[in-house]
C-alpha cells in the first residue's frame, strides 16, 4: 500500500481546536516539525479572527522551536506533558497560561495507556522510512512512538524527514510492554540487549499521509564547559575512582547515565578523560555530543539511550559512521530507556544536575523559588530512584553568588533524602550513605557549600528545632524569601524569621 503524500499544511488543517496530539521525538531529537510549524500558522490566523484554537500535546520529552517554540508563541497550547526546555513555553507556563504536567518520563506512555490523558486524536511522527506494509523507521529517538501510534483515533501522520538518514535503520530497538498482570520481564541484562524490532509496526489503514520534508534537528548547543563544570567533574570522578579502590565498583565500571544540561556534558568529558577509568558503557535517555566524542575514541564502548540529543554535526557523523556505532548502540522507547527494572538490574551510576539541593539530601530539579518552572523533572526520578548509586551535581552558588544552591529547605521536592546518595558541587563531595539526617547535614554544608554560605547554614542548625530533622519552620525557606526581597541570599537574617 503506498500511502498518500500530503503537504504539511494539509496535515495541520486536519487537526480542530482542543485535539490532543502524541508526538514522536524525545528532546528535539526525532520531534516532527513540518506540521506543527504550519499548525502555529493556523493557531495565528485563527486568533487574529478571534476563534479560539488551542491543542493538547503528549510528547516524549522536550521538543524545539517548531514545536513547543511556535505553538507557545501563538498561545496554541492548552496542557502539555512532560518535559520542555522552551523558553517561550516555560514564560507561558509561569503566567499561568498552559495546563503543564511534570510527568516523569519512563511512566509517559504507560500513563498515555491507562488513558490519563484521554484519548489521542492524531499521532504525527517523524520517520527516515516507510514501508509499504506499514513498517518505519523511527529517527532520533525512540520516544512513546509506539504507543501514540497505536493509540490515535483519529489518524497517523507521517514525516518523511530526508534531513535524516535512513542509514542509520537498525539502530532502534521498538518495544512496548503489556500492562499488569500481563507484564513480562524486560529481559535487558547487558546495555546493548535487544529485545524488539529495528521498526515500529503501523496499523497502515491508519496512516492518513505522509509528509516529505527536509528539515534539521533543532538540538542545543551547549554551552562550554567552564572551571567550575571541570572542578565538579573531576570531583564526580576522583569519588568514583575511590569507590573502585574500596571494591564498591567492579574493576570494570557499571554502566552510567548522565542528565541533560552544560554540566552533565562536561561530566562526561571529565570522566572519559580519567586515564584510570576504563571504557565506558552508558544506559542513558539523553545521549549528548560528550558521549559521542568518547566513543569514537573508544573510551565509550556501547551505550543504549531514548535519543540522540546532539547538534547536527554529530548527528551527521553518527550517519556517516553508521557501521562503526551499529552494534555499540541502540536508540529505545523512553519505557524502557528509564525503566526502573531495568536500571535497578544493570546497577547504574546515574549523574543528575539539580536545581538545588537541601541540608538533608532533598533535591529539586525543576523550580526556581518554589513556584516558577525551569525545565521538568524529566527522567532524573526514573534514574536517580532505582539506581545503584544517585548522584546529584550542581555548582555550589548560582547568578553571581547571590543564590545558593545549598539551602536549608528545598523550596520544591523532587527527589528526597532517601533517594539521593551522593552531592557534589566545586566545593567538593557529600556521601550521605549511611548517615542520619543531622550527619548528612553536617556532610553538605561542610564539604558542598560555597565558602560564603557555610557559617549562614551552620547558624540556621543553631536556631533550627531538635528533630529527626532540625528545622525552625518559620526561617526553613528564608533564604529564598530574602533571594526574593533583596535579590540575595547572603543577606539572610535568621533572627528575623525567629517567631
Ligand atoms: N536558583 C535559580 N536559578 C538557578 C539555580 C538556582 N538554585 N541553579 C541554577 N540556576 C539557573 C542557572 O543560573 C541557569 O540560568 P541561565 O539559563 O539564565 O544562565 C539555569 O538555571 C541552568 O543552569 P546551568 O548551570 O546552565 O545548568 P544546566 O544546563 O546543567 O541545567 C538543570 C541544569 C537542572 C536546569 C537541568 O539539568 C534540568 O533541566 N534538569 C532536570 C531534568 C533532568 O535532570 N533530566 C535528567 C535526565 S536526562
Amino acid at each position: 500500500m503506498a500511502f498518500t503524500r500530503i503537504t504539511a499544511a494539509e496535515a495541520a488543517a486536519l487537526i480542530k481546536d482542543g485535539d490532543v496530539l502524541g508526538l514522536s521525538g524525545f528532546t528535539p531529537a526525532g520531534t516532527p516539525k513540518a506540521v506543527t510549524a504550519e499548525l502555529g500558522k493556523i493557531a495565528k490566523a485563527e486568533h487574529e479572527a478571534g476563534r479560539p484554537f488551542q491543542v493538547s500535546l503528549l510528547t516524549g520529552a522536550s521538543t524545539g522551536q517548531s514545536c513547543d517554540g511556535i505553538l507557545s508563541e501563538e498561545g496554541a497550547i492548552k496542557y502539555r506533558a512532560p518535559y520542555t526546555t522552551n523558553a517561550s513555553f516555560r514564560k507561558r507556563v509561569n503566567a499561568g497560561e498552559i495546563a503543564y504536567n511534570d510527568v516523569h518520563l519512563g511512566m509517559m506512555a504507560q500513563d498515555i495507556r491507562y488513558g490519563f490523558f484521554g484519548e489521542i486524536d492524531y499521532a504525527i511522527l517523524e520517520v527516515c522510512a516507510i514501508e509499504d506494509d506499514g513498517k518505519v523507521y523511527l529517527t532520533a529517538a525512540g520516544g512513546i512512538s509506539p504507543t501514540v501510534a497505536r493509540l490515535a483515533k483519529k489518524g497517523i501522520i507521517l514525516e518523511l524527514n530526508a534531513f535524516h538518514s535512513p542509514k542509520s535503520i537498525g539502530i532502534h530497538d521498538v518495544y512496548e510492554p503489556q500492562d499488569a498482570p500481563n507484564r513480562k520481564p524486560i529481559m535487558i541484562e547487558k546495555v546493548t540487549d535487544r529485545i524488539g524490532t529495528p521498526y515500529l509496526q503501523l496499523d497502515p489503514s491508519k496512516v492518513i499521509g505522509v509528509v516529505e520534508c527536509d528539515l534539521p534537528d533543532e538540538a542545543r548547543a551547549f554551552k562550554d564547559a567552564d572551571p567550575i563544570t571541570d572542578k565538579i567533574g573531576e570531583n564526580v570522578a576522583n569519588f568514583l575512582m575511590n569507590e573502585k579502590k574500596l571494591g564498591r565498583i567492579p574493576e570494570g565500571f557499571l554502566p552510567f547515565q548522565s542528565g541533560v544540561g552544560t554540566t552533565a556534558n562536561a561530566i562526561l568529558f571529565a570522566l572519559g578523560s580519567n586515564p584510570d577509568m576504563p571504557a565506558m558503557q552508558v544506559y542513558t535517555e539523553v545521549l549528548q555530543n560528550a558521549i559521542v566524542d568518547l566513543m569514537f575514541q573508544e573510551r565509550v564502548k556501547c551505550a543504549s539511550t531514548c535519543s540522540l540529543t546532539v547538534t547536527n554535526d554529530k548527528l551527521a557523523s553518527i550517519y556517516d559512521n553508521i557501521d562503526f556505532f551499529k552494534d555499540k548502540l541502540v536508540l529505545r522507547p523512553s519505557e524502557i530507556s528509564n525503566n526502573a527494572e531495568v536500571i535497578r538490574r544493570l546497577g547504574l551510576i546515574a549523574i543528575n544536575t539539580a536545581i538545588e539541593v537541601d541540608i538533608y539530601g532533598h533535591a529539586n530539579s525543576t523550580q526556581i523559588c518554589g513556584t516558577k518552572m525551569m525545565n521538568g523533572i524529566g527522567g532524573s526520578g526514573d534514574f536517580e530512584r532505582n539506581a545503584y548509586l544517585s548522584i546529584f551535581t550542581c555548582a555550589s552558588v548560582a547568578k553571581g553568588g547571590g543564590i545558593s544552591a545549598i539551602v536549608p529547605f528545598c523550596s520544591h521536592i523532587d527527589h528526597t533524602e532517601h533517594d539521593v546518595n551522593i552531592i557534589v558541587t566545586e566545593q567538593g563531595v557529600a556521601d550521605l550513605r549511611g548517615k542520619s539526617p543531622i550527619q548528612r547535614a553536617q556532610a553538605i554544608i561542610e564539604n558542598c557549600a560555597h565558602p560564603d554560605y557555610k557559617q549562614l547554614l551552620w547558624d540556621y542548625l543553631k536556631i533550627a528545632d531538635k528533630g529527626q530533622s532540625c528545622h525552625k519552620m518559620s526561617a526553613a525557606l528564608a533564604m529564598h524569601d530574602t533571594f526574593l526581597r533583596e535579590g540575595d541570599m547572603r543577606k539572610t537574617d535568621w533572627a528575623s524569621y525567629i517567631k
